[in-house]
């Protein structure tokens, strides 16, 4: 049984104490809020889980084997490592922290001691994008051409953390997961509409050295919300729609083909490929909970988690450039060039 603290019940927390409450060999031990209206929320729903207003408590407690935070990003650095300092396992939302530089020391300061750094990407436990990344392993796609996102709707606009920060994250850690290669450049342009506010739209290019290119649309200024993705490959096209109830991911077997028959150099040299439509069946558990059972396994087994201080570091480093990139209104930003996963 791995008994577990969680730090902030805002709006994430509460997901994160009631995945923790029914995951198998997981315990809920303590909840920490500065808030003591939050806490009593808890005590009515989990009579059994100890509250505090200090998550030093949670750090003294030597029955409490990890940690999971869902504070405000600028809390995450100095709360992530009293945790690991305390020698408990890590679970820390995302983005992991405001900086690369803090995102680097939390991954190191885990690896020093042997801690498991669980972070918080929940699209990479979603059935959609598990089965989008088995299609694409599979080759089924051929050659990835483009990754094209629309994350938009109206609010809720963020105090301390931009559009890209809130949402176009999902998209990087997306990425992350579903193709080996990383991007090596990213240019972006955004605004924000109401002055002392961070940005609130921006348009996300990162470019690839394969050629492939992908792109996200991020805004709290839309009047509909949308989440949908579309991947181009050579040999078929996916769409994922996250607001669809079913059915989320497509897969069309639609193409071009170009010929460099010089016979016919005179003639259209493009072929399109019209074919069927499939949708896979996607597992239906809460991404939450299939992360954290992952976690649980992790700890448990001394396993890497999928989405570790690695990934976590590697998506920071993007909403950095991205944010850098928008401020200087599109200019190219460089990416430090990334180590192969294992
Ligand atoms: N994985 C996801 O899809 C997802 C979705 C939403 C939010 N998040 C992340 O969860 C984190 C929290 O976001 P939120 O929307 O729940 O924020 P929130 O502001 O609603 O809640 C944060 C809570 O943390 C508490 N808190 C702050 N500092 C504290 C401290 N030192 N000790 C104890 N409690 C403290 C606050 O009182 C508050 O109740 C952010 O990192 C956010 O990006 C992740």
């Amino acid at each position: 049984m791995t008994n577990i603290g969680i730090i902030g019940y805002g709006y994430w927390g509460p997901n994160l104490v009631r995945n923790f409450a029914e995951t198998p060999e997981a315990k809920v031990a303590a909840v920490a809020d500065l808030d003591k209206t939050k806490l009593q929320l808890v005590e009515r729903r989990f009579p059994l889980v100890k509250t505090t207003t200090n998550f030093h408590d949670l750090l003294a407690d030597s029955s409490i084997d990890a940690i999971a935070i869902a504070t405000p990003v600028g809390t995450h650095f100095e709360l992530g490592m009293a945790v690991l300092r305390a020698g408990k396992h890590l679970w820390l939302e995302k983005p992991m922290a405001e900086t690369s530089f803090q995102a680097r020391k939390l991954a190191d300061e885990a690896a020093r001691r042997q801690r498991v750094l669980f972070v918080d990407h929940t699209f990479v436990y979603t059935g959609a994008v598990r089965k989008m990344r088995e299609i694409i392993k599979g080759g089924e796609l051929g050659r990835t051409y483009y990754y094209d996102s629309i994350r938009v709707n109206l609010g809720l606009f963020q105090r301390d953390v931009n559009v890209i920060s809130d949402l176009a994250v999902h998209d990087f850690s997306i990425l992350d997961f579903l193709f080996d290669e990383h991007p090596v450049a990213v240019s972006a342009g955004g605004i924000n509409h109401f002055p002392g506010t961070p940005e609130n739209l921006a348009h996300i290019t990162l470019f690839y050295d394969s050629g492939m290119i992908a792109h996200a649309n991020v805004s709290w200024l839309a009047p509909v919300k949308v989440r949908q993705i579309l991947i181009g490959g050579s040999k078929k096209m996916i769409i994922y729609d996250d607001l669809e109830p079913s059915e989320k991911v497509k897969v069309y077997d639609k193409g071009v083909s170009f010929t460099d028959d010089p016979k016919q150099i005179h003639e259209m040299r493009v072929g399109y490929r019209t074919g069927d439509m499939w949708a896979p069946r996607l597992a239906g558990t809460e991404a939450l909970r299939v992360a954290s059972e992952h976690f649980i396994d992790c700890i448990g087994h001394g396993k890497v988690p999928e989405t570790d201080g690695r990934l976590g570091l590697r998506v920071v480093e993007l909403i950095e450039a991205a944010t850098s990139s928008m401020r200087g209104r599109g200019e190219t930003v460089y990416v430090r060039p990334q180590e192969k996963a294992a």
